[in-house]
């Protein structure tokens, strides 16, 4: 059974093909653990990563992974492609192909934006970091083709009324660093929404870089193409 979240005695009457009365007797015995503290609690969840085990026999125990990887131009943000390579490519040796095929991305980054992907098989921790409650900050270099001006700075932090998805932006801190270049902080991300907020200036993107994700920074020990994994806290 594949679970984000379930309940102990759905999970022991499946994995083990036994009815609930079963299952209720082998709690009340003690047989059962959960992270290796007796569970006696027929309802207690459980989740995809919590280790249960039967008569000290495993039945569940899936390692969370979680990857850091500095992603270049031209590579895909998608787990197969027919035309590009992507970011499941890039992971070489890091990971088996079974631990491979079960990672997403938390994130993308367009196929010609660079800088820090992350990918997980933890569902849990990619929606907290992605959901649009979370409000995490996302850090982004920006070089233009055309100068930058003070005008950018007030209408980013307004918000810019997208017709398309019917959404008016949540304020964008826009921070000038040099006369083509910005730092940008989302704090959601809509569609190509860097460069749709510089294209209502007309002002295309030349060079667009992602450096963090709330509190994951991409290492600069890391190049292009590379990827290691890291620890997490929940
Ligand atoms: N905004 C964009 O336009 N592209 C990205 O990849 C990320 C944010």
């Amino acid at each position: 059974m594949s679970i984000n979240r379930a309940r102990l005695d759905r999970f022991i009457s499946e994995t083990c093909q036994i009815n609930r009365k079963k299952v209720r007797l082998l709690l009340a015995q003690k047989r059962v653990t959960v992270d290796g503290v007796i569970a006696t609690d027929i309802a207690l969840p459980i989740y995809k990563f919590s280790v249960i085990s039967l008569d000290n026999k495993v039945l569940q125990q899936h390692q969370a992974l979680y990857v850091m990887l500095h992603k270049p131009i031209g590579v895909v943000c998608a787990t197969k492609d027919d035309k590009h390579r992507t970011v499941i490519d890039l992971l070489g040796e890091l990971l088996s192909a079974e631990e491979k095929a079960s990672l997403h991305i938390v994130g993308r980054l367009d196929l010609n934006t660079s800088g820090l992907v992350l990918l997980t098989n933890d569902s849990r921790w990619s929606e907290k970091l992605t959901s649009p409650k979370s409000k995490v900050a996302k850090h982004y270099l920006v070089t233009l083709q055309n100068p930058l001006t003070q005008e950018y700075i007030a209408a980013f932090s307004a918000g810019m009324y997208f017709a398309y998805e019917n959404i008016t932006t949540l304020p964008v801190v826009l921070t000038i660093t040099s006369q083509y270049q910005a730092e940008v902080v989302l704090t959601e991300g809509r569609y190509h929404q860097i460069k749709r907020m510089f294209g209502r200036f007309n002002n295309p993107v030349i060079a667009l870089h992602r450096t963090s994700i709330g509190k994951y920074v991409l290492e600069e020990s890391l190049n292009l193409g590379e990827s290691k994994l890291i620890n997490v806290s929940i």
